[in-house]
């Protein structure tokens, strides 16, 4: 079945552990698994390795045909893509998804096995949202980059990427008011730009598996801002320091930043409230700092103005738009250098859940998408509901640069030489998307095999 036909059918929405018209769902903690870092039957490394040298052998053939940028109707999802220091041998992006398997905020084997497998020469990965400070989380073990064990766990997941070829960046992450007092030092309420709590339509994931109400979260004072811009910059430097070729800042979905640029929860009367100007200033502070801290040519900044995820609804999505990208420009042109990437996520990610999305909320969102492109001086990527089809078309018209992938790249950790030998895929279990097991659900989805069509799809081409 098509995987885009089986999708649209499902127009279920999930993300980021926060349910939406919550279902009660299992939730399986299996802690005790031993974990090898390849935890693999001879049957599995064969498979493995037939699979590796066909795409080593199919990613040599793209970088080595050209290292001008491939623009036009002829640009392909595996057309090379060249960013100041970064080489992509392909456009296929591992989009950036919280898993929850880092015990105690800590990555571990089964992390550099997961990015790892996901990995291909020359291709560009996002890790999960990674928290940058204490009071920055809101999901059972998530990973942190704020303390020196993080920092060297990080290391060996990095390690294991560069090792097969791939750039990785890590995505900055605090999540503001979408938090819980069980997640908060002290079990303090979680801080935000508002003292309004996000709607009961939303459900947050606790540590014990059941999900909960959002609590009232406490406004930050203007003079407590700065130090949480000083954690982006600390942590970025951290993720250098940990090996990363780059950050991405997290400024999408609903979380602090959203809660910052959104007048549909930014009710603030300082200089962080009120007018677009005031409301994008937390960005940009975030970002310049980042900037003096990694400079800019490593930073990915990833926005969601017409998103409705958390409550983050704004009354002028495109007009927020144009304005976080104007600044984006402004700054970008004072500095005479580049950030890597801009990252939107299309409308059409969380439109699933809701039967009015037509032709219309279609043509809508594509009008915003391309404006926001347009508008932007520099790499585009886009985020949200891409099929193999549509992320050739979204490059080939010109309407983005890279394309990140999520749920597909879950189950398919070999979705580029899927895509490149446009084979089947691996359907994704929603159910292991947040659970605890360092194999079940993350590590154990199938490579492609002799016994599943390779051989066939090999003689093709
Ligand atoms: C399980 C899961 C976790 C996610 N976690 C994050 C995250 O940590 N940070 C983020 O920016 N987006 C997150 N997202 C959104 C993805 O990056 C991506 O934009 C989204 O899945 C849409 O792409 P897709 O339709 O290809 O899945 C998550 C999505 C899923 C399914």
């Amino acid at each position: 079945m098509e995987w885009n036909a089986e999708r649209e059918r499902e127009r279920e929405y999930e993300e980021e552990g926060s349910i939406c018209n919550f279902h009660a769902s299992s939730f399986i903690f299996c802690f005790g698994r031993c974990l090898f870092f390849f935890d693999y039957s001879i049957a599995d490394i064969s498979n493995i390795l037939f699979a590796r040298c066909l795409a080593l052998a199919l990613l040599d053939h793209s970088s080595n045909s050209t290292q001008e940028q491939e623009q036009g109707a002829n640009t392909t999802l595996f057309s090379p893509y060249k960013i100041a220091n970064f080489n992509f041998s392909h456009r296929v992006v591992l989009a950036p998804m919280t898993r929850c398997r880092a015990l105690n905020g800590i990555p571990n084997a089964a992390h550099a096995q997961y990015y790892a497998q996901r990995s291909s020469p020359g291709g560009f990965l996002i890790t999960e949202g990674t928290t940058i400070s204490p009071t920055a989380n809101g999901f059972p073990h998530v990973p942190g980059i704020y303390t020196e064990e993080q920092v060297e766990a990080w290391r060996n997941v990095v390690d294991a990427v560069h090792a097969k070829g791939s750039i990785i960046f890590c995505q900055l992450w605090h999540v503001g008011r979408a938090s819980h007092s069980v997640y908060q030092p002290g079990g303090a309420p979680p801080i935000s730009s508002t003292t309004k709590p996000l709607s009961k339509r939303w459900k947050i994931l606790l540590p014990d598996g059941s999900y909960g109400t959002y609590p009232e979260p406490r406004a930050l004072t203007t003079s407590e801002i700065p130090e949480i811009v000083q954690h982006y910059r600390q942590s970025a430097i951290n993720a250098i320091r940990a090996g990363f070729d780059g950050v991405e800042i997290h400024g999408a979905h609903g979380y602090l930043i959203d809660q910052f640029l959104k007048d549909g929860i930014n009710d603030r009367t300082d200089e962080y409230g009120g007018s677009i100007e005031n409301r994008c200033r937390f960005l940009v502070q975030v970002v310049r700092a980042v900037v003096s801290g990694i400079g800019a040519e490593r930073i990915g900044v990833r926005i969601s103005p017409a998103i409705d995820h958390n409550d983050a609804m704004d009354s002028d999505p495109l007009g927020l738009g144009l304005a976080v990208i104007e600044r984006l420009n402004n700054l970008q042109k004072e500095l005479g250098r580049k950030l890597t990437y801009l990252h939107v996520t299309q409308p059409r990610y969380t439109a699933y859940s809701k039967t009015e999305y037509d032709k219309k909320e279609e043509e809508k969102e594509a009008h915003l998408m391309r404006n926001l492109r347009k508008a932007y001086e520099g790499t585009f990527m886009c985020s949200g509901g891409f099929t193999r089809k549509l992320g050739m078309e979204a490059v080939a018209q010109g309407d983005a640069d890279l394309v990140s992938f999520g749920r597909l790249f879950i189950s398919n950790p070999d979705l580029v030489l899927r895509f490149k030998l446009n084979a089947p895929l691996n359907k994704y279990n929603r159910k292991t998307f947040y659970t605890q097991d360092p194999v079940i659900g993350y590590t154990d989805y199938p490579f492609l095999s002799k016994g599943n069509g390779t051989t066939e799809l090999n003689a093709r081409l």
